[in-house]
């Protein structure tokens, strides 16, 4: 009999929930989602980490205002995440030069992935958040194959080209029995200044009524603001900068139903102040 690629599954010592956060679709706002939502937790207490899995296409070194940074070797040979707004982040591009193309097979990638999960000082952890690349490819099927995932948000944009693209993430989630917490809508809308209208950037699809019938949770959507992307750009998330912000509390909306659906692990938790 074939042996069982899950077989090798192993957990991280000392860390606790591994959460993915991923969508079929590229630009949908995973990397802005995952940045926003490690700081909401660590916020509420926790002990979080930060992998930015988008080998070929890493954003955190940008988002978190660490471009220039490199990682180092510690004393026990292994990588020293950067840390940032109490989050402690490890992404390729503390690694490569950001101008520099990683042109890899899926081996390299499966070796690469390994290395991140296992060969970073992570330390106690009750959360690693982990970025997804776009798609449904080597690198998702390599960390679900690798660690046990306790569960991954799929993110996505409110029109139906978006769906489409949900639901092949909750169709491979399924295949590799990871349960799917639930998916957040971003750019759900857009407030002009000055107003109160909400604007819908896209049509509206069919989201809501799929995800019913499916008994998956909505769990929040997030407005189009500028000052997101810009935070992106300047290397600080809004719900580090402005945690008053319609948009950082619906992060932490959604940090809460995360936490509430998959909670820490006992013996991880001991600063959670929630
Ligand atoms: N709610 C929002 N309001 C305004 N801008 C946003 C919002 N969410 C994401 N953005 C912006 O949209 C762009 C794409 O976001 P992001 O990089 O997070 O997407 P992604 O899904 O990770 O992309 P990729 O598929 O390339 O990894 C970025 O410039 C980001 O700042
Ligand atoms: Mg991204």
């Amino acid at each position: 009999m074939a042996a069982n690629p899950f077989d090798s599954q192993t957990a991280i010592p000392g860390v606790g929930r591994i959460i993915a956060v991923s969508s079929g679709k590229g630009g949908v706002g995973k990397s802005t989602v995952a940045t926003n939502l490690a700081v909401s937790l660590a916020r509420a207490g926790f002990k979080v980490g930060l992998l930015d899995a988008d080998i070929y296409g890493p954003s955190l070194p940008r988002m978190s205002g660490t471009m220039h940074q490199k990682v180092e070797l510690g004393d026990d040979k292994k990588l020293q995440p950067i840390e940032r707004w109490k989050v402690k982040l490890m992404s390729i591009g503390f690694l490569v030069d950001e101008d520099l193309a990683v042109v890899w097979r899926g081996p390299m990638l499966f070796k690469a992935m390994d290395q991140f999960l296992r060969e970073v000082n992570w330390g106690t952890l009750d959360y690693l958040l982990v970025d997804m690349p776009p798609g449904t490819g080597d690198i998702q099927l390599s960390l679900a194959q690798k660690v046990p995932v306790a569960g991954a948000v799929a993110v996505s944009t409110p029109q139906d080209v978006a769906l489409a693209d949900v639901k092949k993430a909750i169709d491979m989630w399924s295949r590799v029995s990871v349960p799917v917490i639930g998916v957040v809508e971003n750019m759900s809308w857009f407030t002009p200044p000055g107003t109160t209208d909400r604007v819908q950037l896209f049509p509206k699809g069919g989201m809501d009524n799929y995800l019913r019938e499916r008994g998956i949770a909505k769990l929040g959507e997030v407005p189009f603001n500028p000052k997101v992307a810009i935070g992106g750009e300047a290397g600080i998330p809004i719900s580090e900068s402005d945690p008053s912000a319609e948009e950082s509390k619906a992060f932490a909306a959604i940090a809460a139903k995360i936490i509430e659906q998959v909670p820490a692990s006992a013996g991880t938790t001991a600063s959670a102040t929630h």
